[in-house]
């Protein structure tokens, strides 16, 4: 493996997410083992323009890879989107000698970099860090898996009070536009409906389902729906149609919000993080560049960062009939 670069730069950008931690350690850790340096930049790409940075060694990252959130801050840069953003950053880059940059964020993040790259042969590698999983090229986001647990569990408790007073609850959860937390979930949780982006249920029919949920004897009904979901302008109007339209039904809300993005990563997100991290540098150290690297039938593989910002992550075709089946 060849290793004529020198120094690596680290940041975190766009949504944080749990693993985005023990990801940054994997770099680092990944870096000394190849005695290459390493430098932390804070706040993401507002950082990188700003020069803030810290070097980084094997000892930084310590007790880190069981922490949620970023060491390194995240932050959404619009300054980063102008040609002059990017000059600071660059600028910034040469004077404190970095050769290369590891990108742990989301699509927004990817965009950036291969811009820059395009701007300064800037070498750049991608790790896919968001709860979203809504990133072609991977199986699973950074974060992904730990979501899905620490919602599921919170649609549990409020199944608890739902069933206490025979309640429906329409829970709304984060995934920006895409449905793969509220499908998953609305599995794990035995939701009575899931409204996902990708799928129109339609106002009526989700009134005939619930209807026949109570029909058939279920006294409380819990419904997920995924915070892009089109079927209603928002949740809060989702209740208000039902309550208009359903007799017999005491109806809550519940927007689980940023909850979601926080908590101790699981140990799959800990294993995915190490493993990406890994790749990503020695992938630089072989002269790589532009791509990211991803979980594909469990094996770490690299995808264009162009391919990975313009596919779409498709939903579960198979997982949306289980659920189907699953609300008889
Ligand atoms: O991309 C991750 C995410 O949590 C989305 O699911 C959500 O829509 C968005 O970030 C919220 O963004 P912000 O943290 O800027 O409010």
């Amino acid at each position: 493996m060849s290793n004529k670069i020198k120094k690596i730069g680290v940041l975190t950008s766009g949504g944080d997410a749990p693993g985005m931690n023990a990801a940054i350690r994997s770099v680092v850790r990944t870096c000394a083992y190849h005695n290459i340096e390493c430098v932390g930049v804070y706040r993401g790409y507002e950082g990188l323009m700003e020069g803030d940075f810290k070097e980084m060694n094997a000892r930084s990252v310590k007790d880190i890879i069981n922490k949620g959130g970023t060491i390194l801050k995240s932050a959404r840069s619009k300054e980063f989107r102008t040609v002059e953003g990017r000059q600071l950053a660059y600028t910034q880059l040469q004077k404190k000698g970095i050769e290369a940059l590891v990108l742990i964020g989301g699509d927004g993040t990817f965009t950036g970099g291969m811009i820059f790259n395009e701007e300064y042969n800037f070498p750049v590698m991608g790790i896919p860090g968001t709860i979203d999983n809504d990133i072609f090229g991977t199986s699973h986001t950074l974060g992904f898996d730990t979501a899905l647990n620490t919602v599921v569990e919170a649609v549990d408790k409020i199944r608890d009070t739902a069933s206490s007073h025979n309640r429906l609850f329409f829970i709304e959860v984060m995934g920006r536009d895409v449905g793969h937390i509220a499908l998953n979930v609305g599995v794990g949780s035995g939701a009575e409906e899931i409204l996902i982006p990708e799928e129109d249920l339609g106002l009526d029919r989700l009134v005939e389902s619930l209807r026949r949920s109570k029909n058939s004897g279920k006294s409380s009904s819990i419904v997920i729906v995924a915070e892009g979901d089109k079927i209603g302008k928002s949740v809060f109007e989702l209740k208000d149609y039902v309550d208009e339209n359903m007799e017999g039904y005491d109806v809550r809300v519940s927007v689980l919000g940023h909850m979601q993005r926080g908590g101790a990563p699981s140990c799959f997100d800990r294993v995915l993080a190490s493993r990406m991290g890994v790749k990503a540098v020695e992938s630089l150290m072989e002269g790589k560049t532009n791509l990211m690297v991803g979980l594909l039938n469990n094996e770490i593989e690299l995808t264009p960062l162009e391919k990975a910002i313009k596919g779409k992550s498709k939903i579960n075709l198979e997982l949306l009939r289980v659920s189907e089946i699953m609300a008889t």
